[in-house]
């Protein structure tokens, strides 16, 4: 009886395989790879096959630089590594920091290539010019081995001190989300995972791991929200990063309105969110709607692991919670294509990256003041002298997480008080001064190191000309002075008195104060310039590129200018620190609201030292004829005309100024136009409706009525004005 069991066990058991043989040769093995499904369909098919406790592994990753013995050997020194799952497939989740190129995280010899600064990057007004920086890093990720990059800060500069304003695009929502969006867009089309970050209000460094930022709703969805929306909007980034900062009281990578109303229900962005690194406080971050913990060494415990499967054990987390989790993770790799495209490392050309680089950096440079004709340098024998900024070295760049430090770089000691972690101050190997050299013709170049004030003033009495380089460094993790460092004000004052054909070059996070402007023959603002930028600040001198960069943010005439003219928490001592000694929890208030930069300038009538917008050429513009038509949006069309001998491109910029309720000044659009001398075009600026709305009711509203506009140079000078009436509108949140 029994041994007929056994058979009739056995028989079954035969059967049953060989249909499900059958069935399996009917059906790919892995139908989650079929493309033609949607990324929805494909993660829901990978989850019927994902176990619990394999669901529970996607959510919580490894900061491999903290991983010492027990790193894999295949796992690279970077910030981020998740294991897949690989009996079904599921890809590892490979991290590299990227907002500036893909960072090293302290790897040897790398020789990934760094891109200018995001404040740069804004300074170029360029979509294009974006995405093809997007483009340039995303492909060096795959050739690195990455699938995810944590690129696409888009904080706004709310304050010129925030210590990583160099890492984002500027003070207005339109024009960083814009350019975000385009970043992103081109890292994804290699397949590779952007992320935006942080998510939100960041603002400042000094006490980012305590302070709680408050904004009232309306002025939150109108400013720093709306320059996100904008971002995830035209990018759709697979993953959003949440900040190390309260917001109205609560983490903001555990709070609700952040990660579920506005990103989710508001918003209907499908992806996954990630924890900064070290910015999970509970369980109840998944809750909140954080799906993802990163860099859990350096969190209190891994609370995605085992606290999370405890707490869906009590019931305080449900199981279906989890699997929303997993499957918006998933379901951001499928969209983005990473199960599809899988990376492999190698095919590096730097060589050609490096001119992406150069080329944004030459659309980013800024001139701020050029008297006498002064620039651009003619190639013919003369006595130039350069001092100062290490020229003689290379351009330097921002520290931190973001920290590409390409093979030939210098380093120099990070200033006092700066975190112990992140390196030093590094100077990317395109030294200004053989860029100069190159091109001086005749002309005999002699530099000085500026370190002597005398000795750089001796030097530069018996030039003809003198290029005076100055540099600020700034890092994560620490707020900056809006004064330059290290007394070189003294030593431009020192410079340009004793010769006024001086071009003073900044190399800077942002804006900074400029006590000499008025001694200053020229200003050019080259930011961080990234890889061949001393080529580009001299292709920009030698009048080889015709500068065309307009600031991306108001450059204030003194901190008393500034909303918060003492930094909040600046009296804490400690400013940054992992869950250390961290100051006390502050409150950072923003009674500008939604006037950030140029908009309170507008509303309070103060005069800046630039205003946004602003830049010049080495040829002239003109605008004429503007027609404003109105309905469901504004559309401004008018004409530029160059009135200058040289062929040039201009970036006429569209305000709203004012409207039938409240309205403060805003940019609405823009256009850039390359034209050859007394060359006219005709341009068309529509705006998008949304930026004629104010968040009102729970949604975004467009008032009826007559709008006024100005279309400018930049957001102080009003060349043109006209107004036309709008339609009432609402608009989805
Ligand atoms: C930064 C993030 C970064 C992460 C990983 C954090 O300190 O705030 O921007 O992506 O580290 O390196």
């Amino acid at each position: 009886m029994m041994r007929r069991g056994l058979m009739v066990g056995a028989c079954a058991a035969a059967l049953s395989l060989a249909l499900s043989g059958a069935a399996r040769a009917a059906e790919p093995a892995r139908p989650w790879m079929d493309p033609k499904l949607s990324p929805d369909a494909r993660a829901d098919l990978v989850l019927k096959q994902l176990t619990f406790d394999e669901q529970i592994g996607l959510l919580h990753g490894q900061f491999p630089v903290f991983m010492g013995a027990k790193k894999p050997a295949h796992v690279q020194q970077s910030a981020g590594w998740i294991p897949g799952v690989p009996r079904l497939g599921i890809p590892d989740l490979t991290e590299s920091d990227a907002s500036l190129g893909v960072a090293n995280a302290g790897r040897k010899d790398d020789d990934a290539t760094p891109l200018p600064s995001g404040v740069a990057l804004a300074a170029t007004w360029d979509a294009k010019t974006a995405f093809a920086s997007g483009a340039m890093i995303g492909k060096q990720a795959r050739q690195k081995g990455f699938n995810t990059l944590l690129a696409g800060g888009v904080n706004l500069l709310r304050d010129p001190r925030n210590g990583r304003n160099f890492e984002y695009l500027g003070e207005d929502p339109l024009l960083a989300g814009t350019l975000s969006g385009a970043t992103i867009r081109g890292i994804q089309s290699n397949h590779i995972v952007s992320t935006s970050k942080h998510f939100a209000l960041n603002d400042q460094e000094t006490g980012r791991m305590v302070l709680d930022a408050i904004i009232d709703e309306a002025a939150f969805r109108e400013s720093d929200l709306l320059a996100f929306e904008i971002a995830i909007e035209s990018g759709q980034p697979g993953s959003v990063m949440c900040a190390y900062n309260r917001v109205g009281g609560t983490y903001a990578c555990e709070n609700p309105f952040l990660l579920t109303k506005v990103l989710r229900d508001d918003w209907k962005w499908p992806g996954w969110t990630m924890s900064d690194w070290g910015a999970v406080h509970g369980v109840n971050a998944a809750v909140a709607g954080l799906d993802q913990e990163s860099g859990q060494q350096l969190d209190k415990q891994v609370f995605f692991d085992a606290p999370l499967k405890a707490a869906v054990a009590k019931g305080e987390v449900s199981k279906d919670r989890v699997r929303e989790m997993t499957h918006r993770y998933l379901r951001s790799l499928f969209a983005v294509g990473v199960f599809d495209h899988p990376v492999k490392a190698g095919g590096l050309n730097t060589k050609a990256d490096a001119l992406v680089a150069q080329r944004a950096e030459e659309q980013a440079i800024v001139l701020l003041k050029n008297e006498r004709g002064l620039l651009p340098l003619a190639a013919r024998a003369r006595q130039i002298a350069v001092i100062g900024g290490h020229a003689d070295v290379g351009v330097v760049s921002g520290g931190g997480s973001s920290q590409v430090i390409p093979l030939g770089s210098v380093t120099f000691p990070k200033p006092k008080g700066a975190p112990t972690w992140g390196g030093g101050q590094v100077y990317h190997p395109s030294a200004p001064l053989a860029a100069i050299q190159a091109r001086a013709g005749g002309g005999k170049v002699a530099f000085n190191d500026g370190a002597d004030h005398a000795a750089a003033a001796a030097l530069a009495h018996n030039a003809d000309v003198v290029v005076l380089f100055v540099t600020q460094w700034s890092t994560e993790g620490m707020d900056i002075s809006m004064s330059l460092p290290d007394g070189q004000d003294g030593l431009v004052s020192a410079v340009t008195a004793a010769n006024p054909n001086t071009i003073v070059v900044l190399e800077t996070a942002g804006p900074v104060l400029m006590p000499w402007r008025d001694k200053a023959g020229a200003i050019v603002e080259a930011w961080f310039p990234g890889a061949r930028g001393g080529e580009a600040i001299a292709r920009v001198l030698f009048g080889e590129v015709n500068p065309q960069g307009r600031l991306p943010a108001t450059f204030p005439a003194s901190e008393a200018q500034l909303a918060r003219p003492v930094l909040p928490g600046a009296d804490q001592g400690v400013v940054e620190g992992f869950g250390a000694a961290n100051p006390q929890p502050f409150e950072v208030r923003y009674p500008e609201g939604s006037d950030i930069g140029y908009r309170a300038y507008a509303r309070s009538g103060q005069t800046p030292l630039y205003p946004f917008g602003y830049g010049l050429s080495y040829t002239g513009f003109k605008y004429a004829g503007l027609k404003v038509a109105g309905g469901k949006t504004l559309t401004a069309t008018f004409t530029v005309t160059n009135t200058g001998k040289a062929a040039g491109t201009d970036t006429p910029q569209v305000y709203l100024t004012s409207g039938p309720k409240r309205h403060q000044q805003r940019l609405i659009g823009w256009s850039k136009v390359t034209l050859k001398p007394g060359e006219s075009r005709t341009v068309t600026v529509a705006a998008p409706q949304r930026m004629l709305a104010n968040w009102a009711d729970h949604g975004w509203k467009v008032d009826a009525g007559a709008y006024q506009v100005a279309v400018g140079p930049n957001a102080a000078t009003a060349s043109l004005k006209g107004s036309a009436k709008v339609a009432a509108g609402t608009l989805k949140p």
